[in-house]
């Protein structure tokens, strides 16, 4: 089913997209909100996810697209790709350089590989189901550290602030007591990238979509990590909410979510 030539696609446009992104970044954006003043979209977004479908669709045009910008095209949704042209817009329109271009394609609702592209690091993370997971083309990895108290978490906040802000601050500080320090880094797929490469030994957020999470979910798994949802049942696409570590502290993560539930 032509999976090693779609990869080669994703991997170009990818990076193609990623060039676009470093090249726009500290330009003059067109910055507009969405539904809430703090959910941001930029000229830069529609600009990279329009690169991206038009790569597709120049090469596999009968599949399925779903990207964060213009949802779900008409196609073959047993050939999806899932899409989001720049992942850690609030980052960008502020120069704080981490964000990134995710794409996963998923056959028959499996996601078969995912590519998360950084282009101010030039950081390629690459994750094919049962294939492993790489940066650059080197292995990765989870970390080993297996006890909460040493562990760096990573987590996100949805831009709405409504009560559900509450129940997130308040297992934010649980995190703070039980582990070693967290970071907020503002790019939900790099930061499932960086859990993969043991860069971090945990991750969690709520309100997230799939594009999202599609490529950096399978990266965390391929690289040997856990990826579940807050109650530790199986994560999906579409929960919206992620648990991902490096296994060894994951029950310990699961412990403190179930008590916010
Ligand atoms: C956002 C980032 C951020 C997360 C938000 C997402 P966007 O995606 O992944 O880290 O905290 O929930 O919406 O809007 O920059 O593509
Ligand atoms: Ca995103
Ligand atoms: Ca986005």
């Amino acid at each position: 089913m032509q999976l090693d030539e779609r990869l080669v696609v994703a991997r170009a446009v990818a990076r193609e997209a990623g060039a676009l992104l470093r090249s726009s970044l500290g330009t003059h954006l067109a910055v507009r909100s969405k539904d809430v003043r703090a959910n941001l979209v930029t000229q830069v977004d529609t600009q990279s996810e329009a690169l991206i479908r038009k790569r597709i669709g120049e090469a596999f045009a009968e599949d399925a697209v779903l990207g964060e910008e213009s949802g779900q095209s008409a196609g073959d949704v047993e050939h999806r790709w899932i899409v989001d042209p720049l992942d850690g817009t609030t980052n960008y329109t502020h120069g704080y350089r981490c964000f990134c271009v995710s794409i996963a394609f998923e056959r028959a609702r499996t996601v078969e590989f995912g590519v998360v592209y950084d282009p101010m690091a030039d950081e390629l993370f690459e994750a094919r189901l049962g294939g492993g997971a790489t940066c650059n083309g080197a292995t990765l990895q989870v970390s080993h550290r297996a006890d909460l108290r040493d562990a760096l978490l990573c987590t996100g906040f949805p831009p709405y602030k409504g009560r559900s802000l509450a129940t997130s601050l308040e297992i934010f500080a649980e995190f703070m007591h039980r582990s070693q320090a967290i970071r907020r880094d503002g790019s939900a797929a790099l930061d499932l990238c960086y859990v993969a490469a043991g860069r971090f030994d945990g991750f969690w957020e709520g309100g997230l979509h799939a594009w999202d999470i599609a490529a950096g979910m399978l990266v965390v798994s391929e690289a040997g990590g856990a990826t579940t949802d807050f109650a530790g049942g199986a994560a999906t696409l579409d929960a919206g909410q992620i648990v991902a570590s490096n296994g060894k502290i994951h029950e310990a993560m699961i412990e403190t979510l179930r008590r916010h539930a």
